[in-house]
């Protein structure tokens, strides 16, 4: 087993090691020093990807600011800090795992996040709705002030609480990082339903993992799903041999080559993003995304 990965369990199945244990923290701690070993790095790309996104949004709404965002999956708020604060994915990093020499409790750290982030704030920041099953990781998130709103909810199995359904009016994105897999399009239907007009959805999905029923879906909804077809953008290392056999298979089963993409002993996502036709006519995906 890889460093860094020895409080894992069994493997998902899907393949991917079972990171279970770090998901449901009462701080982001354990999940950094976990995943850095591994060079976890999606939420990285996550950041140019939703960053040149919203500002696609802001340019053609800029009647009603700020955007709304939610983000699926959103464990400790990584992606909510990446989008509306001047910070790095590297720089979460050294914070959470480079307090070795000083041990704060939860309680305290999250004050100190909270300050940490608000003189980071960016001030075109995104209004952050965050769902994820995980209840502490949640909790976290929005006490260190990265959510507007958190609902710890899995609508894998169970329709949106009421607040929650209010909460999702007006939302114009909808992100997500790491989380396909895990959510399918039970979710998606979920959320979609408590929406009067479906917002943007730009998913980060790894290419073991189908997206078709989820695309379907959007397209019933109004959403034309573009995939980018210019690169793919790593994830993580894989854990250890069985992942990387896992992956192989599932990428074989599938008819994808691994060459240039997973050989590089990386897991490899897609990004997709669904828009109403005429969004997507008026702004090419290339011109979007360039490079
Ligand atoms: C690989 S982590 C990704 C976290 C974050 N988006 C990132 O990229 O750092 C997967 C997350 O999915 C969450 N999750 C698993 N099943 C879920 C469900 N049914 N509904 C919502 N979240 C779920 C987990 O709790 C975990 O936080």
């Amino acid at each position: 087993m890889a460093a860094g990965v020895s409080n894992t369990t069994a493997s998902t199945d899907w393949g991917k090691a079972d990171f279970e244990a770090i998901y449901n923290c009462p701080d982001p701690r354990r999940y950094f020093t976990t995943l850095q070993p591994l060079d976890y790095q999606i939420p990285h790309h996550g950041q140019a990807v939703f960053r040149a996104v919203t500002e696609a949004l802001q340019r053609r709404r800029s009647d009603r600011p700020p955007l709304s965002v939610i983000d699926l999956c959103c464990s400790y708020g990584v992606n909510a800090a990446l989008l509306n604060h001047r910070l790095s994915l590297t720089d979460l990093y050294s914070r959470y795992t480079g307090l070795a020499t000083r041990t704060p409790a939860t309680a305290q750290l999250a004050q100190e996040d909270r300050t940490f982030f608000a003189t980071r704030r960016r001030p075109e920041a995104a209004r952050v709705i965050g769902l994820d099953s995980a209840e502490a990781a949640v909790e976290y998130a929005e006490s260190a002030g990265l959510l507007d709103r958190g609902f710890s909810e899995n609508l894998e199995l169970v329709d949106p609480s009421e607040e929650f359904r209010q909460s999702l009016a007006g939302i114009d994105l909808i992100t997500v990082t790491g989380g396909v897999g895990y959510i399918s399009e039970r979710t998606y239907a979920r959320l979609l339903d408590c929406m009067s007009s479906p917002p943007w959805v730009a998913s980060f999905v790894l290419r073991t993992v189908p997206y078709e029923q989820i695309s379907a879906l959007l397209a019933r909804a109004g959403l034309v799903t573009e995939k980018l077809t210019t690169r793919t953008f790593r994830q993580r290392r894989f854990a250890d041999g069985d992942e990387r056999r896992a992956t192989f298979a599932a990428l074989a089963a599938r008819g994808l080559s691994t060459v240039g993409k997973e050989a590089d002993g990386f897991y490899h996502a897609e990004l997709y993003l669904s828009r109403p036709a005429a969004d997507a006519a008026a702004l090419p995906l290339a011109e979007l995304l360039p490079g």
